[in-house]
């Protein structure tokens, strides 16, 4: 008798151990299966009481129901502090998980309508690239062609900065990253590269002295108007709607050739009294452009395009001067 009564306090102190040392829920599970389970040694002992005698067994049953209640009641406690754990922050960061969505705020506008239009070029392909705001000459105007004598580069047209001899200037469009992008990079390119201009613009409704660009580039074999033409149609139909209708219209820019506005058209331009609004600018890339990136012309060809941000954010939510995009006022900005 005394010999089995005394396994009791060992087994119940055997199953108190363990379930102190249990790191985890699984693992206080896989305790309580070793020590309380069907197969558990408390139900050994249960079992072994049939063999007592009849003076021991209510001794017996007892010590071992008394041990095994107390075991319960630390394996309760002992699953509250694990999930408890469980939920804190201090545990190693699993970086799959989805993000959390944020509870105050939104995202600004013009922030929104770029993510909408790179999302729709990474759909076809194209890689988000990037370049300095604070430009020189070279990749500004001259590698893309653009005389010393053009306007873009009258000290009244640009901002110059005096620091240095030649001075930098803040670039007047987003066309240096093509130059930027093909110096470094072996064709074919499909970039979209979105980012933010300076121009010596007073600020009226339609102009802002710093507004934002999208500049397209594509560069392969045997690249055509044609495919322009269908990308063009295709980024502003998922943007502004199956609707729109496009046109390019011949213009002139130094560095494409054949060069083109591009002209759209939906319901929203015809309530505002116009058939067509001008939207952005494009062309072939101009052969002399890849031989100063030290592309073959005879080999390669491509298109670029470039468009002002801020117009199509006009466009897509009927805002009429560009100057509330840089005001910061609450009352406009919590309509998005
Ligand atoms: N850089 C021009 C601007 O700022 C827009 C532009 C025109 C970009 C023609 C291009 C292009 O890539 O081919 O007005």
């Amino acid at each position: 008798m005394s010999e089995f009564i005394e396994k009791i306090p060992l087994a119940k102190e055997d199953a108190r151990q363990d379930f102190l040392n249990a790191e985890n829920l699984g693992g206080l599970e896989s305790m309580r299966v070793r020590h309380l389970g069907v197969n558990g040694a408390f139900t050994a002992l249960l079992k072994q009481i049939g063999k007592l005698s009849k003076e021991e067994k209510p001794t017996a049953g007892k010590a071992i129901n008394i041990a095994k209640r107390e075991l319960e009641t630390l394996l309760k406690e002992r699953k509250e502090i694990l999930e408890n754990d469980a939920l804190k922050p201090n545990r190693p960061s699993d970086f799959s998980l989805p993000g959390r969505k944020s509870f105050t705020g939104s995202l600004h506008p013009l922030t929104q309508v770029t993510e909408d239009i790179v999302r729709i070029f990474r759909k076809i392909g194209f890689a988000v690239a990037d370049g300095p705001e604070i430009e020189d000459e070279y990749h500004c105007f001259d590698a893309l062609n653009t005389p010393a004598d053009h306007p873009a580069r009258d000290t009244h047209d640009t901002f110059y900065l005096k620091s240095e001899d030649p001075p930098p200037l803040l670039r007047t469009h987003t066309s240096s990253v093509q130059i930027r992008v093909m110096k470094k990079a072996k064709p074919p390119i499909r970039i979209v590269v979105p980012g933010r201009v300076y121009r010596r613009d007073s600020a009226d409704a339609t102009h802002n002295p710093t507004f934002q660009q999208i500049e397209v580039l594509y560069v392969d074999r045997k690249v055509t108007v044609r495919d322009l033409r269908a990308t063009v149609e295709y980024v502003f139909r998922e943007l502004l709607g199956k609707v729109v209708k496009i046109r390019l219209r011949p213009h002139y820019f130094s560095y494409t050739e054949p060069s083109f506005e591009i002209d759209f058209s939906s319901p929203l331009v015809r309530s505002m009294g116009k058939e067509w609004l001008e939207i952005a600018g494009c062309g072939m890339v101009h052969p002399q452009v890849f031989e100063n990136v030290g592309y073959d012309p005879e080999a390669w060809s491509g298109w670029a395009f470039g468009f002002g941000i801020e117009r199509i954010a006009m466009i897509r939510y009927g805002i009429n001067d560009i100057r509330l995009f840089y005001e910061n006022d609450q009352r406009f900005l919590n309509q998005f």
